[in-house]
């Protein structure tokens, strides 16, 4: 492979690679504003500037400048390498590049961030940027100068509602155009541009427009800045308090990687980050899955329940062997989950097939929904692949529904809440709209859930289950790509890992569950305890790069 050397180190590089994307592969980064890995590049913030020194014997590439001679209180001409943005120049072989060592491309970064500081406001105290920003990590690298500018700075408008869910400030914008790049060439709506030139520059929403649709927010995600904000996020936390678990969007079953920012002290959620992942969401994530971190709290079940009443786990389970013990298996349902993990999918899976041996399986999930083809899949259920692998041959929830009526099915063990229609959907049929579950409550329903929903407002007796927030599980997406979610919070009220709720079920029932932790569901998900390890470092955590 070829390879050219930047300070000295050696980087290996594709053809068409720039040098700042073979150092980015690499884990290097060169300071840049305007270049991002996912997008064109346009070279115009001059922060990624690099000298490339000559080959032996060509002549150097130099350039004329004016240097000011303190001694003689004048300017005289001097010369200096021409430095070329990494962003833009080509990766060549046996090229030796020099970043960090170069005395002129530490000046000529310093010089970019004053440049860029002149009229910015520096409101670092009040920035929901502050701690993550590029402005702020290149000034302690590069900065350390005194301003030398003593001019009222341009104002510029601020607070400016870009749309639903975006922000701007155009004092603190360094005008990269990450932002107008994003949504003109990711989300195809180029609704974004800029207007006037130098420092009246300002970017601004086409007219008659405003900043919506489906990926809003990553206009605030690329922006290197505090210039964007999203309403959701904006002044709700400082980052440095917030800590990251590497997760799995639940939004539907693209599997879009993410962070999820949570702070620890109030063990609280605050948002989603894409994780990059070239394989499965690349570098973005769309606005309605941004938003599902906040299902690690709205909407839960926290306590359990027995006819609606509040009561403690041990009681309910008491209840759920009063109600099940004699009952012949055949009267017996289980009720898989698209949006559980295949941990507790499995656990559910043991019990009823394998210690219980009924052979009714039937599986639920949300409704269908939007879909595109940049990432949002119609699937709105995290793991309906998984499911579909462990119990092909799941029967749609109407059809339980219709047993019941019957009175062929008198007794049900479920996961998780939603209720839609078909199974597996087709790739001609979409899963219809929520089925009537009404009927189940002439079964005796018990529901282990993470969140009301359906379900849950019918079980006879419910139990707590854990989010994926709150505990390690893996989610197979549309792709049959295996990812693991990490735990980020703490269990909230009386909430426990589903397998973990099933495996006491099991015990109340009179069974020896198999399985008293994670890692041995893993090992027989996985077939043994060695790919269990692969498991636990899923594609999702080995193949991301290190997100921005
Ligand atoms: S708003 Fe942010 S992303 Fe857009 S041009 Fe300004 S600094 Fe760049
Ligand atoms: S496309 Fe799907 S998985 Fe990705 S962020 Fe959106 S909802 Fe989540
Ligand atoms: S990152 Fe290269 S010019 Fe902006």
């Amino acid at each position: 492979m070829a390879t050219f050397k930047l300070d000295g180190k050696t980087i290996p590089f594709e053809p068409g690679d720039t040098i700042i994307k073979a150092a980015y592969k690499q884990g290097l980064e060169i300071p840049n504003y305007c270049w991002h890995p996912g997008l064109s590049s346009p070279a115009n913030c001059r922060m990624c500037l690099v000298e490339i020194a000559p080959k032996a014997g060509a002549r150097p590439l130099m350039l004329d400048v004016l240097e000011w001679d303190a001694k003689a209180g004048t300017y005289r001409t001097a010369q200096k390498p021409k430095l070329l943005p990494a962003c833009y120049t080509p990766a060549a072989d046996g090229m030796e590049v020099l970043g960090d060592t170069s005395e002129h491309v530490r000046r000529a970064r310093r010089d970019v961030q004053e440049f860029l500081l002149l009229n910015h406001p520096v409101d670092c105290p009040i920035c929901d940027q502050s701690g993550e920003c590029k402005l702020q990590d290149y000034w302690l690298e590069y900065g350390h100068y005194q301003k030398r500018m003593r001019d009222e700075p341009v104002h510029k408008p601020k607070g400016v509602v870009f749309g639903p869910t975006i922000v701007y400030d155009g004092e603190r914008c360094v005008m990269c155009t990450r932002c107008i790049r994003f949504m003109a060439e990711v989300a195809k709506d180029p609704v974004l541009d800029m207007r006037e030139r130098s420092n009246l520059n300002e970017i601004v929403v086409a007219p008659g427009r405003q900043l919506d649709g489906h990926y809003t927010f990553m206009t605030e995600h690329v922006c290197p800045v505090g210039a964007l904000t999203t309403k959701d996020f904006r002044f709700k936390a400082r980052v440095w308090f917030l800590k990251t678990a590497p997760a799995v969007c639940q939004g539907c079953a693209t599997g879009c990687n993410a962070h999820l920012d949570y702070d620890p002290r109030y063990n609280k959620a605050y948002r989603y980050r894409p994780r990059d992942n070239e394989k499965v969401n690349k570098f973005w994530m769309c606005d309605e899955g941004m938003l599902t971190y906040k299902e690690a709290h709205d909407g839960r079940v926290l306590e359990a329940k027995v006819r609606g009443a509040v009561t403690s786990t041990a009681k309910a389970l008491e209840e759920v062997k009063a109600l099940f013990s004699g009952v012949a298996k055949d009267s017996i349902a289980i009720v898989f989950s698209a949006g559980h993990s295949l941990e507790d999918n499995w656990a559910l899976r043991e019990l009823g097939t394998v210690l219980m041996g009924t052979k009714s399986l039937y599986v639920a999930g949300r409704p269908d929904g939007y879909e595109d083809d940049i990432l949002i899949h119609r699937d709105k259920n995290s793991n309906t692949k998984g499911v579909q692998q462990l119990a092909p041959a799941a029967k749609p929830l109407a059809a339980l529904v219709e047993e019941v009526a019957a009175k062929r099915i008198t007794h049900a063990l479920a996961l998780g809440s939603a209720a839609a229609d078909d199974a597996f959907p087709s790739s001609a049929g979409a899963r219809s709209d929520r089925v009537d579950v009404d009927a189940l409550r002439l079964s005796k329903l018990v529901v282990i859930a993470a969140h009301e929903g359906p379900l849950s407002a019918v079980a006879t007796v419910l139990l707590p289950a854990t989010s994926w927030a709150e505990g390690s599980g893996t989610f197979v997406n549309s792709k049959g790509m295996r990812q693991v979610s990490e735990k980020a919070l703490e269990p909230q009220g009386a909430s426990r890992p589903a397998w973990r709720q099933i495996a006491d079920v099991a015990a109340a029932l009179g069974y020896e569950a198999s399985w008293t932790k994670l890692r041995q569901i893993r090992a027989q998900l996985m077939g043994t305890a060695a790919a269990d390890a692969a498991a636990a470092s899923s594609p999702s955590v080995a193949d991301s790069a290190t997100a921005e």
